[in-house]
């Protein structure tokens, strides 16, 4: 029997990396989208060698051309998961309008095109969900990563209402400082004083995001949709845990 299709973008390297290790232990074909060639090969065949089912597909997902030709040449998908992203850590005076624009290229509007276009052929009981950052809620130093990440979370708030008709569950995931390539966009001081914020003192890892977007990508998860998951060790509390 065909196995569901589960489509990771950014499948290759952290986060999406584990993603795409436990949807395919959990039974899926993953589909890893990434720009990373050798990366993503390396993902594929750790899924093999555990026994799971995966292939890699390399394309920039703000093509929206590209995007289109992609997910109309696969079987519908079960699940779509929005995991790419990018990041930059800088003051808000030395932000240009070129780095807010690309940061929503990737950020925002390529889930969209995603989303569209995986909606079109979903069946009932499809799932996407979209990693935001609890760095919504306010960060400084990334105002146009901030600002991207709000708009992941009404975005999957307004998705979630226009496909609940057809039994299509939209839900984000929003992960606190998680140790992965992506960090690597802080100076040393920068992560220190990050991780010096973490309620529990360290930063989660990519396998604590890949446990939620499991529960959320599964079938079994009914009647939950539009909502956003934190899975930050409890720093989106705002209180100080000392
Ligand atoms: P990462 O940098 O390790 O992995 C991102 C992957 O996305 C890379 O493999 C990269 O090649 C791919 N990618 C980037 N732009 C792409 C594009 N245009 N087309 C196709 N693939 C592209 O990052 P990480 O940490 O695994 O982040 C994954 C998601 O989690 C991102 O959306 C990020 O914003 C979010 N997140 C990460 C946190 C962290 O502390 N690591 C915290 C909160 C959210």
């Amino acid at each position: 029997m065909t196995k569901p299709h589960a489509l990771v973008t950014g499948g290759a390297s952290g986060i999406g990396r584990a993603i795409t290790r436990r949807l395919a232990a959990d039974g899926f074909h993953v589909v890893v989208v990434d720009l990373n060639e050798p990366l993503a090969a390396e993902a594929v065949a750790e899924v093999a060698a555990a026994g799971g089912s995966a292939e890699s597909r390399i394309l920039d997902i703000t093509d929206e051309a590209g995007v289109e030709a992609l997910i109309g040449a696969l079987p519908p998908l079960a699940a779509l998961v929005n995991n790419a992203g990018i990041f930059k850590d800088q003051p808000f005076a030395a932000a240009s309008a070129a780095d807010f624009r690309r940061t929503y290229e990737v950020n925002v509007v390529a889930p969209f095109l995603l989303a569209r276009a995986a909606v079109a052929r979903m069946g009932e009981g499809g799932r996407i969900v979209n990693i935001a950052s609890r760095a919504y809620l306010g960060a400084k130093n990334q105002i146009d990563y901030v600002a991207s990440k709000g708009a992941v979370v009404s975005f999957t708030r307004a998705l979630a209402m226009e496909v609940i008709g057809r039994g299509i569950a939209v839900n984000a995931v929003a992960p606190g400082l998680i140790d992965t390539p992506i960090l690597r966009a802080l100076t040393p001081e920068r992560l220190k004083a990050q991780l010096a914020l973490q309620p529990t003192g360290a930063a989660g890892r990519p396998e604590d995001i890949a446990h939620a977007v499991s529960f959320l990508a599964s079938p079994a998860t009914c009647f939950i949709t539009g909502q956003v998951l934190f899975v930050d060790g409890g720093k989106s509390l705002g209180g100080s845990a000392v």
